[in-house]
């Protein structure tokens, strides 16, 4: 990652357990499958300041100090807020760290979710994402297609061409696909590479399953954003059992389920809690047996 107007520097970090799930190479990026999402970190209905700020400033230093990698933000989180936030929690960044971003939605006046896909909108978004964050290059940029109800058919040639111009100028290292079709998939990948496609999928969401598989044969990463449920935290009676009977809490039960349902799967969680953040952690190291995946499968 390189931080604009500073030496980066490696911190000296102390020796602590591997986060579940390992790693992945996002290209050339190596980061950590347990990641973060910062999306909530911005007030209420993901608008203005957040009520707790040095709260949110100690979530994002926790899930860095616990070895995460891979933190997910959006010029639209707040909007601006988010990054913000990161900025001052985080920056100068430490070498290993990546922060995935988004353009394609903007904000309006009643906290909706506009896009705004086109080509002046998307430079535009690019360049309030170096400004915010601090950084010369972004080393993640996700065009998000569709509209705050999911994905929408149509063709993103143009906005996701701006963007492969934005990354032949050395603005951005990587692209990524949010919110998507199959067909959207597929028509940017025939443009330019993709290395990751963010989209909705949890136990109870399980509409790309295919698109799982079908990118993990490519190694390309799937990353499902609300991957505890998002605004209304998964509740399920069979996900309730089965965490009882491994003495676990149920979103723990979720998260393990996602690492091991495949390895091109990232996990960005999102939370304002260092205390949920830490559990977590320790909940996705769970392992499921077969006879729990079996069960899961009928949720
Ligand atoms: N591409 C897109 O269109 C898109 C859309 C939505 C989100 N995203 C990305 O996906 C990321 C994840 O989504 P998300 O944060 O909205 O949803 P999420 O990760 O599914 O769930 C977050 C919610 O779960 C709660 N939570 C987390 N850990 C918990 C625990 N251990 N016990 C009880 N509650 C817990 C959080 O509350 P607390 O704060 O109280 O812990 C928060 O309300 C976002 O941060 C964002 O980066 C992308």
């Amino acid at each position: 990652m390189t931080t604009t107007g500073t030496t980066t520097t490696t911190a000296t970090t102390p020796t602590r357990a591997p986060l579940p799930g390992g790693t992945w190479n996002l290209g050339d990026l190596t980061v950590t499958r347990f990641g973060y999402g910062a999306m909530q970190l911005a007030g209420p209905g993901v608008m203005g300041p957040p009520a707790d700020h040095d709260g949110a400033v100690a979530v994002l230093r926790a899930g860095v100090e616990s070895g995460i990698t891979h933190v997910d933000t959006s010029g639209a989180y707040g909007p601006r807020v988010t990054n913000e936030l990161i900025r001052e929690a985080l920056h100068p960044y430490p070498a290993s760290l990546h922060v995935a971003t988004k353009v394609g939605a903007t904000r309006d006046a009643q906290g909706g979710w506009p896009t705004a896909r086109r080509p002046e909108d998307v430079r535009r978004q690019v360049h309030e994402n170096l400004d915010d964050l601090g950084l010369d290059v972004l080393d993640l940029v996700n065009l998000r297609v569709g509209d705050a109800q999911g994905p929408r058919d149509g063709s993103l040639a143009e906005p996701f061409e701006t963007l492969v111009e934005l990354q032949q100028q050395g603005l951005i290292r990587h692209l990524g696909i949010s919110n998507a079709t199959r067909a959207q998939v597929e028509e940017a990948q025939a443009i330019a590479p993709v290395v990751c496609v963010q989209n909705l999928y949890n136990l109870a969401h399980r509409e790309d399953d295919d698109l799982v598989d079908a990118l993990a044969a490519q190694g390309v990463a799937y990353v499902p954003f609300f991957p505890l449920g998002g605004f209304s935290p998964l509740q399920s009676a069979t996900l309730s059992t089965v965490a009882a009977r491994l003495g676990a809490e149920p979103l723990s039960v979720a998260l393990a389920w996602l690492l091991q349902r495949s390895p091109n799967i990232l996990l960005i969680p999102g939370t304002s809690s260092v205390a949920h953040l830490r559990e977590n952690i320790a909940g996705a190291a769970l392992t499921l047996a077969e006879e729990d995946l079996a069960e899961l499968e009928r949720l």
